[in-house]
């Protein structure tokens, strides 16, 4: 989704935006733009289609633009094609007042309409222009930009995070935020504003979390933050630990692929942060055992990789501590009506904590009374923030698009929560509670060992370039590992893929099956095994290509299938942790073979604030 920028200190500002903007890249965008306030406070706005190195040729990296404040911005179109005319910064027909905006305002067409009887003209099909009008409009009537700022929150519905320049108000920058993030940072050399940490890390490690309707002021002296009555408010800041490092490539030609490659880590982390020794903690989480022991049913929501994590959670949920568990498409849910008891725990798994659905999901639930746990990455998000309790994942900044690391953490979180649930409900034996947190530990080799075979994946994509169809199927979790497979594949390969419950192809999908398409079978439940195998003999029989990735241990699957690529064994509740990882690997080569923009897919965003 669009990113934000802005600064203003006492160094030359577009440079420092442009900057901050690449780091927002992974975000999605289809072109960009500047807003520089010069000395006298006269703004300039430089805008380009495509990629910011359009932008930055254009400014010679900024050093083009004179002035020490700036607001900048990336977009992903939402009203209105990508175009220069549509990419923001958008201003007023006098140029004097300049706003970036990121999110959706709902009630534009009828703000725009209101506008229009008031004598304004319109250049672009964008909500921001109207926004920024609207902002025109209230400094017009009240010649206070704080007031104008708070009018324009009380008029618009919708979501956003606006940064906007007054030309009467050099080196300042009014910001605002609802349901769409902000964050600001402030050092001795200015204060900064963006969409999300990494943009400005370099320059400062304390950040301060806006709330929604919060107004922020930022100038060279500092920040100041005030609610929708303009009375000021106090913040305290948070320090990030983690270094600009972990959201650089680092020597890695993708960040997809260094994010892979974490991933040992990054569930180590997880596991080791909530399990010390023998004893799992989650009193981080402030659900007390009395609470959890009544609960009558878990639902879990999410949207896209999250909501895939939540189908494997729901075997291991129902699976160990025999509690029923629903998942939620998490756009779906919040405009169902399901029936609840008051009794369940909702869980809402986001990596960015960002997404709109999850977090509307989330908030229709804490209106109904129920209990709600956010498992997210990325902290002080909305959702971070809003959930009753939270809980996490290690993973540190994912920068590609396509999940992977937040993925497997977001697994090793879930299956904390289940063997906490177990052994509180008494559902598993003390020792095999002591043998699953024990596999847990030496997940991390594991993973390590899959990624060590990364080249025999390497080539077998290198075999399947020109697929244009692939067919996953599994049974139990394995099935929600295809699900995981096949959405990996598509959003970074562009290949068409499905995933099947391989029990379920036959009732229609089989007749899909050509010569030649290739049918990948996941298979590391015992227990299903052979059925998955006669599935798969079924394709096989119609002319597939039969590749499959198996567990070690597991037996019986006919010399006739075409490839067999083998992983670890691990206890079956967490063969997902092992398998997604080949078949990561395997999309992220595809990709690569296809000349695709592996960490920024067409048509997709990292953060997805609009609903
Ligand atoms: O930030 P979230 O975890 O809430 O994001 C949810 C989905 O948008 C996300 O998992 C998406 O499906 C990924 N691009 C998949 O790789």
């Amino acid at each position: 989704m669009c990113g934000i920028v802005g600064y203003t200190g006492g160094r030359q500002a577009a440079p420092i935006v442009l900057d901050g903007l690449t780091k927002l890249e992974y975000r999605g965008y289809d072109s960009a733009g500047v807003a520089i306030s010069g000395d006298g406070g006269d703004i300039d706005i430089v805008k380009a289609k495509g990629k910011l190195k359009v932008l930055c040729d254009l400014t010679d990296g900024g050093k083009k633009l004179n002035g020490l404040c700036g607001i900048g911005h990336t977009r992903w179109a939402t009203h209105g094609e990508p175009s220069q005319n549509n990419a923001h910064p958008h201003c007023n027909d006098d140029k004097t007042i300049v706003a970036v905006h990121n999110g959706i305002i709902e009630n534009y067409t009828q703000l725009k309409a209101k506008l229009i009887r008031r004598g304004y003209t319109f250049y672009s099909e964008t909500d921001t222009e109207v926004a920024t009008k609207l902002v025109d409009y209230y400094y017009r009537k009240y010649n206070e930009p704080l007031k104008a700022i708070s009018e324009f929150a009380l008029h618009v519905r919708g979501s956003y995070a606006l940064a906007v320049l007054f030309k009467d108000f050099p080196g300042e920058i009014f910001a605002i935020r609802k349901d769409s993030p902000m964050v600001i940072g402030y050092t001795d050399g200015g204060a900064f504003l963006a969409s999300d940490v990494p943009a400005i890390l370099k320059y400062t490690r304390n950040i301060y979390y806006t709330d929604n309707h919060e107004i922020v002021l930022l100038s060279k002296e500092g920040v100041a933050f005030y609610n929708l009555d303009r009375e000021e408010i106090s913040k305290s800041a948070t320090v990030i630990s983690w270094d600009a490092e972990a959201a650089e490539k680092g020597g890695w030609e993708h960040f997809m692929l260094k994010e892979i490659h974490e991933q040992p880590d990054v569930v180590a982390n997880t596991v080791n942060y909530f399990l010390h020794g023998d004893n799992l903690d989650l009193s981080e989480l402030h659900l007390s055992d009395d609470y959890l022991k009544e609960i009558d049913r878990i639902v879990i929501t999410g949207c896209g990789s999250a909501y895939h994590v939540g189908v494997v959670a729901q075997y291991v949920f129902e699976d160990l501590a025999r509690l029923p568990v629903t998942v939620e498409i998490a756009s779906e849910f919040r405009y169902r009506n399901p029936v609840l008891t008051g009794r369940e725990l909702v869980i809402v798994i986001s990596q960015s904590g960002e997404t709109a659905d999850s977090l509307a999901a989330l908030r229709e639930m804490k209106a109904r009374g129920v209990k709600t746990l956010a498992v997210v990455n990325v902290l002080g998000s909305s959702i971070a923030r809003e959930a009753d309790s939270v809980l996490y994942t290690k993973a540190g900044p994912e920068i590609s698009v396509a999940t992977t690391k937040a993925y497997s953490s977001q697994l090793i979180a879930m299956y904390l929560v289940a063997l906490k649930l177990a052994k509180l409900r008494g559902t598993i034996s003390e020792e095999y509670f002591s043998t699953l947190k024990k596999e847990l530990t030496l997940l991390p080799e594991k993973i390590k060992t899959v990624l060590e075979n990364k080249s025999v994946i390497q080539k077998f994509a290198s075999e399947m370039v020109d697929k244009e169809d692939v067919f996953f199927i599994g049974r139990g979790i394995d099935y929600a590992t295809c699900i995981e497979s096949s959405l990996k594949l598509k959003e970074i390969s562009y290949i068409h893929s499905e995933a099947y419950a391989a029990g379920e192809l036959k009732h229609g999908t089989i007749s899909l099956i050509e010569n030649g398409t290739l049918v990948f079978g996941i298979l590391t439940q015992k227990a299903l095994v052979e059925k998955t195998v006669s599935n798969l003999v079924e394709t096989a029989s119609r002319g597939a290509y039969i590749a499959v990735l198996a567990d070690e241990n597991v037996d019986g699957i006919p010399v006739k299938f075409d490839k067999v690529f083998r992983i670890p064994h691990t206890d079956g509740h967490f063969s997902a942790s092992l398998a997604v990882i080949s078949m990561q690997l395997f999309s992220y080569y595809l990709s690569v073979l296809r000349g695709n923009d592996v960490d920024k897919p067409r048509n997709l965003a990292k953060s997805v604030t609009v609903e």
